[in-house]
């Protein structure tokens, strides 16, 4: 068995690198390990050609994305270990996610691969979505998350604590084929488990006045509940949507959906093309 570590942080020694090995050194001898930094990677910024559109098309650019995910597809398991930046999900793996689009239609060349991911933070209450959005990119790239631990760790090595290693070495094992699945982001979004969406674990929803909840992250929609006198005091009922966004018929659906406003553009591009033109001439100084 193979296992891939992915670390997105350029720090050196610093809490991913530190939980992404300390989760690959928790799996048996047996198991062929290793460990990529994509600081080492240079990944460029989506270009919206579109050109990767379609069933087997690669993205066109000529850089190291191509051979990021042929690695990832002689994995057989995945570790991935990010830091939350700014809110949100780091840049190295942001540059990543935008490149995705390439497999939206190749599941059958991913999925099956489990995941870990460790998230750490350096400040509580600052998580915002970066944990989220750290899953979503494991999820766009078909990967079955088994389970994610989040690490509030500032400087580098505070990472470094029994009770946080413990847990990454057994967040570790689930990757491991003869370990059953545990239930799914166990401990995620403590603070919002009562009316966390039970299809994807994110525990960030936007909510209307008819007493709805929708999930940001999947598109799921919830029922609030408001109880008087029963704790919690709200719960939500929710329903996995018929095209889950993360499965595979769902980025289907997707890379369809982008195929067909790709064609839109080819048919109205002379229109599309006058009315650009404008803005095109306007100059303005640096
Ligand atoms: C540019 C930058 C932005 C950060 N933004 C956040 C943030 O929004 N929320 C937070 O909790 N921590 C934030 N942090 C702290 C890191 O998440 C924290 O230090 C983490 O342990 C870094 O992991 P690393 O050692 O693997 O780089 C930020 C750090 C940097 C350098």
């Amino acid at each position: 068995m193979k296992v891939l570590a992915i670390v997105a942080s350029a720090r050196k020694t610093g809490n991913s690198e530190i939980l992404a090995k300390g989760m690959l050194s928790a799996l048996p001898e047996s198991v062929e390990k290793s460990l990529l930094r994509l600081d080492e990677l240079t990944i460029e910024p989506c270009r919206a050609c579109y050109a990767c559109l379609g069933a087997g098309k690669e993205c066109v650019i000529d850089d190291d994305f191509n051979r990021f995910l042929a690695q990832v597809r002689a994995a057989d398991a995945v570790i991935i270990a990010s830091p939350v930046y700014f809110l949100g999900m780091h840049t190295r793996l942001k540059l990543l996610c935008d490149r995705l689009i390439s497999v939206l239609n190749e599941s059958a060349e991913y999925s099956g691969r489990r995941c870990v991911v460790a998230v750490p933070y350096g400040v509580e209450g600052w998580q915002g979505y970066g944990v989220e959005a750290t899953l979503s990119f494991a999820r766009f790239l078909h990967l079955d998350v088994v389970g994610v631990l989040p690490v509030h760790a500032a400087n580098p090595g505070e990472a470094v604590r029994p009770e946080i290693l413990a847990k990454a070495a057994e967040l570790a094992r689930r990757l491991l084929p003869e370990t059953a699945e545990t239930p799914l982001l166990d401990g995620f979004a403590s603070e919002t488990a009562a009316i966390s969406c039970t299809a994807c674990g994110s525990g960030i929803v936007r909510l209307n006045e008819a007493g709805e909840a929708h999930c940001v992250l999947c598109g799921a929609i919830g029922q609030l509940h408001l109880a008087s006198s029963s704790e919690p005091k709200l719960t939500c009922q929710w329903q996995v949507p018929e095209h889950f966004r993360y499965s595979p018929a769902g980025m289907t659906e997707h890379g369809e959906r982008l195929e067909s406003i790709k064609q839109d553009f080819i048919a109205r591009r002379h229109e599309l093309l006058e009315l650009r033109k404008p803005y095109k001439a306007m100059e303005f100084e640096d």
